[in-house]
């Protein structure tokens, strides 16, 4: 971990323009070099930031993803600014676009939307968590392959991913209007019936997992399109 200085800090951002940011300050930069900044903050004094940083645990999550075979990010520098309270990644940019940015273009393909359930299932039975699922943190590459960004609190497992996981990160996506359009465009059944293909499960443990995605009382409307499913 490399150690910044407030005025390195403002040089490195000097010509950036700002993606994301919050109450606490800008949070991701485009630097004029296709590089990205993510800067992490640690919002209370005692926060887990403190003990592993979570610049630290998107490194290693990028590394152990590209490991298990899934594209992410490629960082290229890690540092902390004492001065700012706050560590940054520097990294370069994924060539593509994100599936959310894709569809307000209407760039969106056909079908994206059961690519995107087999390939969560396929990160389900290679035991990663990918806590922060959801179409904005997808990057389509000039491929089609996928790649994920956003990926400090992902968790990684020995073992496939548990079904009360695999139903709480399936539901995770129905949180967003624009992500249950897309899968929405594409039929919900179609989605879930490809994630089951997909995951990895036997029927008892597929039928278990359909049973907990339907007793969800956010989205009541989910019953209807997993009672069209028969594992
Ligand atoms: N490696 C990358 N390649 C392309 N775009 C990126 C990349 N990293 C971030 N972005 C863009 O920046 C936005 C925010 O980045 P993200 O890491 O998801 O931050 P946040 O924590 O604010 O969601 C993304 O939605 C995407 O548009
Ligand atoms: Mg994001």
């Amino acid at each position: 971990m490399q150690t910044c200085s407030r005025s390195e800090f403002e040089q490195l951002v000097e010509n950036a323009a700002v993606l994301e940011g919050g109450l606490e300050g800008p949070r991701v930069y485009k630097l004029p070099g296709q590089k990205i900044v993510k800067v992490f903050r640690s919002k209370r004094l005692l926060s887990s930031n403190r003990l592993v940083p979570y610049a630290l645990r998107f490194k290693r999550c990028a590394q152990r993803l590209i490991e298990l075979g899934f594209n992410s990010v490629r960082v290229e520098k890690m540092a902390h600014c004492r001065e700012l309270d706050m560590h940054f990644v520097v990294y370069p940019m994924l060539p593509g676009l994100s599936i959310r940015e894709l569809d307000e273009r209407a760039l969106l393909q056909p079908g994206v939307a059961a690519q995107v359930a087999a390939y969560v299932a396929s990160l389900h039975r290679n035991g990663v968590y990918y806590k922060a699922f959801h179409l904005g943190n997808i990057i389509v590459q000039e491929d089609g392959s996928f790649a994920l960004i956003d990926i400090h609190s992902t968790r990684f497992y020995k073992s496939p991913v548990s079904i009360d996981r695999r139903a709480r990160n399936l539901l995770n996506m129905f949180r967003y209007q624009q992500d249950r359009n897309i899968i929405d465009n594409d039929g919900v059944s179609h989605y879930f019936g490809e994630y089951l293909q997909a995951s990895g499960l036997n029927a008892e443990h597929q039928a278990a997992l359909i049973g907990k995605l339907k007793t969800s009382r956010a989205f009541p409307e989910l019953k209807v399109a997993l009672d069209n499913l028969n594992p």
